[in-house]
């Protein structure tokens, strides 16, 4: 690992912002010294480009720490800040999302104008559900307009939003309705994925029943539908209405009203380093800030020129940040893809840039290297010259995908971001500015104005250029969370514990400053894996594991993957009994297929291993790292604190 860094800082390549860009860029130079000059007085500029029913006093308050409250006097609607307000400066028929679906020919555009409409509408139908302000509503749904107006009409009536990502299968959506509580479901019957009907509408109803002994959901009363798909679904009259039966003939009355700033705004579930996913809170006006401020100065965006497209899902932190609050906040126009890249055939993406003429592209490494591995003559059939600027976000980029991206898809001029944050921090914190930095493949760089990081050893000290350490966050920021959802203990252990003393925010990343003081990330430290810029636990997998009849124990490591980044490799020590009866590929088959039911699909492992022992130490905590060095086909590294030091040369092979 370490030669394979300091190979990676040994970058030398350097690529000045074209002089034609920084010419109409957003950001500045003077930002940094703007910020660093009066930090809190940087933050409320931003913010003073909200509207606000109810202007601020009062920017930060860390009385209470780790509680933050930004703004906290001030009263705003997020929903009025990314709709009505554009309609009232008179952009009501600039188009807000450019919708492709799935199946060829399947597009809508949607102006300013009618997405205020159809959240005003959505907004009446809630309220007259009984959504009272604080009300959870789950949103499980593909990436349509109605899902955005979701999201928007709960924030517009100061309600919480939980979405829940589509790929998670009916437990991991029981789990998350049960821990927030959801009064209110907002599905489809179902959306487009890979060319088939992926149904979502039928997950819920397995979700809300009695199954497996967990009785009947007790929260939720409605369950809204969009019909999508047109698959059967089942219906109960009592308790799902059809959005096509209700929202159209909801008056599209609605006044926004003021809420204060510290307002929740969503619930966003991830995994920690324990099997129980997190809550992640977000509130208004600090979210919103920073959220409109990173899509202004990083991604650049010039609402009346501009198209922008965040191939994100709604259900992941970067499509609330980046496809709904963001860009909207800001009045842009921007892409919304229902599908997967490659369907119907391998160009989609290139071809909806080329439709569209998509000036400025955010998406994750794991897809920019599955698009290399499949080639350059793809890309090259379309007309991809609108581009002018690339992002990226979700995990570190390899200095090979990010030259790749640059030259193949961003015609060697368009500059690249690489944006480093977390659900957690709620908007980019490390990032370029395009324009003003000067960029170096491979590393996220410096933290963007107004952020303040840090790299640290254990003891919290700075590590110096040219060392690795630990990556802090020094001074709250406006988007940070809140909390978890009704578990403020857990929230200050994960988070805050760790460097108590200086008060710095643990983000879990490991990090290195080169010997300019650039930041390079260098993955998790603790037990959470990033496969494809997604976030899993290795507990959270572990446990679904040893849910199955013929699992005795389970470990499960994240082993680095060519296109994925990481990928969930599984031993797994299967019960006497099973082991007559069935092969061990039957088992590996049926245990991947498991925890794709159990958790989703992309929890799935790419391998399993039936082993017959784990390396624990005495204490019995099983060593991951040793077991990461077979999945990876290491030389197995020190294992002098095994209980049994012969167990690893029998898994290696085992595993052979
Ligand atoms: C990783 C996604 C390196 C990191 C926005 C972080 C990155 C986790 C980058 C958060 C990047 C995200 N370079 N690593 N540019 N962006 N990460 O919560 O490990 O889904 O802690 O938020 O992804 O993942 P999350």
């Amino acid at each position: 690992m370490s030669s394979q860094i300091d190979h990676l800082l040994n970058e030398t390549r350097r690529f000045s912002p074209p002089e034609e860009f920084a010419a109409q860029a957003n950001a500045t130079a003077e930002l940094y010294d703007q910020a660093r000059a009066d930090r809190e007085g940087f933050w409320a500029e931003q913010a003073r480009a909200l509207h606000w029913h109810t202007p601020f006093t009062q920017v930060l308050d860390w009385s209470n720490p780790p509680f933050a409250q930004w703004f906290a006097d001030g009263e705003l609607n997020v929903a009025y800040n990314c709709l009505d307000r554009h309609v009232e400066a008179g952009n009501g028929d600039r188009v807000a999302l450019l919708w492709e679906g799935e199946p060829d020919g399947d597009s809508r555009a949607v102006t300013y104008a009618e997405l205020t409409e159809e959240v005003k509408r959505l907004a009446n139908v809630l309220l007259g559900l009984g959504v009272e302000p604080g009300d959870r509503i789950a949103i499980y749904m593909p990436m349509i307009p109605e899902a955005i107006a979701a999201m928007l009409a709960s924030a517009r009536i100061g309600a919480i939003h939980s979405v829940i990502f589509g790929g998670f299968s009916a437990d991991s959506l029981r789990s998350r309705i049960d821990d927030a509580g959801a009064k209110i479901v907002i599905t489809a019957d179902g959306g487009y994925r890979k060319g088939r009907v992926s149904p979502l509408k039928p997950a819920v109803d397995m979700a809300l029943a009695d199954r497996n002994g967990s009785g009947p959901q007790e929260s939720v009363e409605h369950v809204l539908v969009v019909k999508r798909t047109g698959n059967e679904v089942p219906w109960r009259e009592d308790r799902d209405l059809w959005w096509h039966d209700v929202v159209p003939q909801a008056s599209a009355d609605h006044e926004a009203q003021p809420f204060p700033a510290e307002n929740p705004l969503f619930i966003l579930y991830t995994s920690g380093t324990t099997g129980k996913p997190k809550g992640i809170l977000h509130t208004s006006g600090g979210y919103l800030t920073q959220a409109a401020f990173t899509n202004r100065v990083a991604h650049d965006i010039h609402p009346e020129t501009d198209v922008f497209w965040c191939t994100a899902d709604i259900g992941w932190v970067t499509g609330h940040t980046y496809v709904t609050y963001g860009p909207l906040a800001n009045g842009a126009t921007q892409v919304l893809y229902e599908g997967t890249p490659d369907t119907p055939h391998p160009g989609r993406w290139w071809e909806i840039i080329e439709k569209y003429g998509v000036t400025i592209l955010y998406t994750a490494p794991t897809a920019i290297r599955s698009f290399m591995k499949l080639g350059r003559a793809i890309p090259k059939q379309f007309d991809l010259s609108s581009l002018r600027l690339l992002g990226s976000v979700g995990e570190p980029i390899n200095p090979e995908a990010w030259m790749w991206y640059r030259k193949i898809i961003g015609g060697k001029t368009a500059p690249i971001i690489d944006t480093w944050w977390q659900t957690e921090t709620g908007a980019m914190m490390v990032s370029a500015l395009p324009g003003v930095t000067e960029t170096k493949p491979g590393s996220a760089q410096v933290p963007l104005p107004g952020i303040s990081v840090d790299v640290v050893d254990d003891d919290g000290v700075h590590v110096g250029n040219g060392n690795g350490g630990l990556l802090v966050i020094k001074e709250p920021w406006p988007s940070m969370l809140r909390g978890i959802w009704g578990d403020p203990e857990r929230f200050k252990e994960t988070y805050w514990e760790k460097f108590e003393k200086q008060g710095f925010y643990f983000a879990g990343d490991g990090a290195r400053l080169d010997d300019d003081g650039d930041v390079w990330f260098l993955g998790r430290v603790d037990d959470v894996m990033n496969v494809s810029g997604h976030r899993l636990s290795t507990t959270e997998i572990e446990s679904a594991l040893v849910g199955n009849d013929a699992v005795a124990e389970a470990a499960v490591v994240g082993a680095s993957d060519e296109t994925t980044g990481q990928a969930v490799v599984a031993f797994v020590i299967i019960k006497e009994s099973y082991l007559h009866e069935h092969s061990p590929e039957g088992l590996a088959g049926t245990l991947r297929a498991w925890v794709g039911e159990m958790i989703g699909p992309i929890a799935r492992p790419r391998d399993v291993y039936i082993v017959g022992e784990l390396p624990k130490t005495r204490s019995g905590k099983i060593m991951r790292r040793l077991l990461r060095d077979v999945a990876e086909g290491r030389e197995v590294g020190d294992t002098t604190t095994l209980a049994d030091t012969a167990v690893m040369s029998v898994i290696s092979a085992q595993v052979k």
